[in-house]
């Protein structure tokens, strides 16, 4: 539907727009002072820094102390994995998470949980299930686990490595797949139920630039998001050998307009290019305003399931690699974030009104910047929405997603597109941009309808 159609067929709807109240925030991370740890230094742009944490090593204090000192976040390398959950059908089995949880608990970190179905690491009696029985087995997985860990688990990576590698872009074969396409979601939905307020997640490899795998994943989500599965991240795991995608952070960035938290999950970086690459990695998350933390797999280089490639940020003896503080330094740099939020109140005097707002996020670098604007509908369902934003003289949008818009300078006016119109009461959709020069605050109103 083009824009004309659509603002006339919603004319008969809405009738008048009468006020209109403005407030605004700006963070700009760019003033961040240094800090001196990797978790203070990504806490600086509200974003965590984190690490995959093994049980049987927490009586290490090398490597204690290095987790309780640099990271604010963990994921549990294995414990948490159907094998180490759910020895037995049934029978569950949280010794090792819990002590992994613990240790997170005790130093304020949160915790990634890792993860509930995977083609790999399942209990044998597992791996020998198949159809309907398999199916069930899986969701009661789902829900036993995610219900034990209920309130305790900030990120859930409900389904892992579920796409195939190579030019298809289609699923993996595997067990779970064999009981039908809608087992993902399935899983999604259980996680839901289970643990309302866990972010749920998809994880995978190999999907860090734009290609056959990650566009995929990419189409599953954006299906998800328009028959509203309950998703509300991507996790890019990153395991790198000496240079990182082109496209890396473009990638990260398209997720994001789909409405899902990114991060970095399981990064490890090989080779001679390390330290560039970790630098270039960081910065690319801090660019994309969705993009909320990255999780290093391992603490040292003894740690690491890479044996002999040396691809963490500390050696053995946990001490600071030249890859420390290049992560360390782009996080100190930090990203220019700006943060502006409407409220509009729309009468109307056709069938319901409708009241939404919109905040909008800006990364700018020298010479342009990408905007993401959320609309967020108030205690009505918007049927559709219109925002208008402010660009100041010299300010040219040059590329845009998930909206239609009126012009490309001065006051443009952005339309929903057809799977982003409808907002159910209190939830958000989102659009975005990119632009040539330099936006300080777009000042977004919103209307619904
Ligand atoms: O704990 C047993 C030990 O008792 C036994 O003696 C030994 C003999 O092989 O095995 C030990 O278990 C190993 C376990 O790691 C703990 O060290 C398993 O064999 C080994 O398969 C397992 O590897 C893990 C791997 O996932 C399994 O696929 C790695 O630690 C873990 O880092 C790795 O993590 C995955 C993510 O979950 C998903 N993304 C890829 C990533 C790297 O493969």
């Amino acid at each position: 539907m083009n824009l004309t159609t659509k603002s006339a067929s919603r004319a008969a709807l809405v009738t008048a727009t009468v006020t209109v109240s403005l407030s605004a925030s700006l963070i700009l991370a760019s003033s961040a002072s240094a800090a001196t740890t990797l978790g203070a230094a990504a806490a600086q742009t509200g974003r965590y820094f984190g690490a995959a944490v093994s049980a049987g090593k927490l009586g290490d204090s090398t490597y204690t102390t290095v987790l309780n000192r640099e990271f604010t976040s963990v994921t549990a390398e294995n414990e948490m994995k159907w094998d180490a959950t759910e020895p037995n059908r049934g029978q569950f089995n949280h010794t090792s998470g819990e002590r992994v949880l613990a240790q997170a608990a005790s130093t304020g970190k949160q915790v990634r949980g890792h993860a509930l179905l995977w083609h790999q690491q399942q209990p044998g009696w597992a791996q020998r299930l198949s159809g309907s029985d398999l199916r069930q087995a899986a969701i009661n997985h789902v829900t036993r686990v995610a219900t034990h860990y209920r309130g305790k688990i900030h990120s859930w990576d409900v389904v892992n490595e579920a796409f195939a590698d190579g030019g298809g872009g289609g699923r993996r074969d595997s067990n779970l797949q064999r009981t039908g396409n809608d087992w993902i979601e399935a899983a999604f939905r259980a996680a839901r139920a289970a643990d309302p307020n866990a972010k749920l997640c998809y994880n995978d490899y190999n999907t860090d630039g734009v290609n056959a795998k990650s566009t995929g994943i990419y189409a599953m989500v954006r299906d998800f998001k328009a028959r509203n599965v309950p998703i509300d991240c991507v996790g890019f795991q990153s395991h790198l050998t000496n240079s990182v995608p082109s496209d890396y952070q473009a990638n990260l960035q398209r997720f994001a307009a789909l409405g899902v938290d990114v991060q970095i999950t399981e990064l490890d970086i090989s080779g001679a290019n390390q330290t560039a690459v970790y630098g270039s990695v960081t910065r690319s998350c801090l660019a994309v305003p969705r993009c909320t933390g990255i999780t290093v797999w391992g603490i040292r280089d003894t740690d690491s399931w890479r044996t002999g490639q040396n691809p963490l940020l500390f050696d053995g003896n946990g001490n600071k690699k030249p890859a420390y503080t290049a992560v360390l330094d782009a996080l100190n740099a930090g990203g220019t974030t700006t943060t502006t939020t409407t409220t509009t109140t729309t009468t109307t005097t056709g069938p319901a009104p409708s009241t939404c707002t919109a905040s909008a996020s800006v990364n700018s670098w020298t010479g342009g910047f990408t905007a993401t604007v959320k609309v967020t509908a108030g205690s009505t369902a918007l049927r559709g929405w219109r925002v208008t934003t402010s660009l100041p003289p010299g300010t040219t949008v040059t590329n845009a997603w998930s909206a239609d818009r009126s012009g490309d300078s001065g006051t443009v006016t952005w339309t929903d597109v057809d799977h982003n119109g409808s907002v159910a009461a209190g939830r958000s959709a989102e659009f975005g941009f990119l632009g040539t020069g330099s936006v300080a605050d777009l000042a977004p109103t919103c209307a619904g309808s």
